[in-house]
């Protein structure tokens, strides 16, 4: 027997289709997309590796992304009560189990991402007061290394950041994410793609001096695929990836999946959110790749790409302040759209679980994540770089495929057929087949062979 939530049928929903598709789209575009991606690509491969992206975007994240929309709105509920509210009694205890880690997964990776976040209000607000020799010659690397070493400014920013978010998202789906990701998610694609013009028409002779000719050399890096630098690991990393920058096994797309109207095609919608992530990545890629390689510097620089590099390069340059200011708040707003997302299933889970109102749930989250990103700011300050080589490894690499790997074994082996096949009845017969299948078998053998490889190589993945 199925228990669907009485609340559900007045449970607020998503204005129209766009709304969903702006805010799982801000979901998933972030920090992963502008900053992650371009050096992860550069280390494996350039085309070699998007090749790989894809084909696991295609093949695993994206069919689990549907099963996550699909168990959301089915149920109407997050993803805390969402499993169990789909299950027949007695199965219950291990599905709620699974529910409640997708929701303390967001939580977790909120609270240090928030961190990173701040780092780019950090730039932002210097940019904006015009302190560029900041971040000129060996300046920047040295405000890097202060600002890193300054605990309280990463504490403020990281809250500041974090009561930002949760006042957005005290304003409900329509009036607090709906509508700001309606308005930030066009003005983020018009900046990405005016910088990533801007990067690609600009011949990086010396960064003191670029003139104005049409260079496409090293775009030819991104599409070109260097199989020598492709290895086993790279398709790890692949996949990792495209989990990581679709939002998926985080609570997120099963709390919006929630909100949305039965009468939309999920299929549809979820493909556009895809598009638009990927269409991202890639012109992030297009932007910094032409400045990294005729400044003779690595693609796989890590943090210091944009942290110590592009301040660098852009602040030699004419309009130097403008291009800086541009690009943090590039950042900024796709890092903002995704807190939003990952504060979201914890205040969902309070307001179904604990019958709590809005208001208080945005509070309480607040308040926890605020609490917990400090810790993890001064326990990295004790223990270098303990933040992202530990964390957010246990999360990206461990956790976040354990949770897809649970979600694609319930929405095929343990809800029933008849529900996913009525949620998804309007992508036709033959789409559901392979969806299926690859939900049930495809996703699930892929992603314990990666759990395994983590296991046994005894550093998570990475
Ligand atoms: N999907 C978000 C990102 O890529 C979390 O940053």
């Amino acid at each position: 027997m199925v228990h669907i939530n009485p609340k559900s049928s007045s449970r607020e929903q998503w204005g129209d289709k766009l709304g969903f598709i702006m805010a799982t789209a801000g979901a998933a575009v972030g920090l992963g997309n502008i900053w992650r991606f371009p050096y992860v690509c550069g280390e494996n491969g350039g085309g070699a590796f998007i090749l790989a992206y894809i084909i696991c975007i295609a093949l695993i994240s994206g069919p689990i992304l549907v099963a996550e929309v699909l168990i959301g709105r089915a149920s109407g509920q997050g993803s805390g009560s969402a499993f169990i509210s789909l299950t027949p009694k007695g199965e219950s205890k291990i599905w709620r189990f699974v529910g409640v880690v997708g929701v303390l997964i967001s939580f977790l990776l909120v609270s240090y991402y928030s961190i990173v976040a701040g780092w780019t209000l950090e730039y932002l607000w210097q940019a904006l007061q015009g302190h560029l020799s900041l971040f000129s010659g060996d300046n920047s690397q040295k405000f890097f290394d202060n600002f890193m070493a300054s605990d309280s400014r990463q504490i403020l920013w990281h809250i500041f950041l974090t009561c930002m978010t949760a006042v957005i998202l005290l304003r409900g789906i329509n009036k607090g994410i709906e509508k700001l990701s309606k308005i930030l998610m066009p003005v983020l694609l018009i900046l990405l793609f005016s910088l990533a013009v801007f990067g690609i028409s600009v011949e990086w002779t010396s960064h003191e001096n670029p003139t104005s000719l049409l260079d496409l050399k090293s775009i030819q890096f991104l599409f070109v695929p260097d199989w020598s630098k492709f290895t086993m690991d790279s398709v790890f990393q692949a996949l990792g990836q495209a989990a990581f920058s679709l939002s998926i096994a985080v609570g997120t797309l099963i709390a919006y999946g929630s909100y949305l109207d039965r009468k939309e095609n999920i299929v549809n919608l979820g493909s556009m959110v895809i598009a638009m992530d990927t269409m991202v990545a890639l012109l992030a890629g297009v932007l910094i790749f032409p400045i990294v390689f005729a400044s003779g510097l690595s693609p796989s620089q890590g943090t210091g790409l944009i942290f110590v590099t592009l301040p660098n390069l852009f602040s030699g340059m004419p309009n130097g302040d403008l291009l800086v200011i541009l690009f943090y708040l590039l950042i900024f707003f796709a890092a903002l759209t995704s807190m939003i997302s990952l504060l979201e299933p914890g205040i969902t889970h309070l307001i179904d679980e604990m019958n709590s109102t809005r208001p208080k749930a945005c509070m309480y989250v607040a308040i926890a994540s605020s609490a917990l990103g400090v810790i993890w700011i001064l326990v990295g300050s004790l223990q270098q770089e303990f933040l992202f080589l530990n964390i957010d490894k246990i999360v990206s690499n461990f956790l976040i495929p354990l949770e897809a790997f649970g979600i694609s074994i319930f929405a095929s082996w343990v809800l029933d057929k008849v529900i996913s096949k009525e949620q998804l009845s309007n992508a036709g017969e033959l789409f559901f087949n392979i969806w299926f299948f690859m939900v049930k078998w495809l996703c699930p053998i892929a992603i314990l062979i990666i759990l395994v490889k983590g296991l046994i190589s005894q550093d998570m993945g990475g």
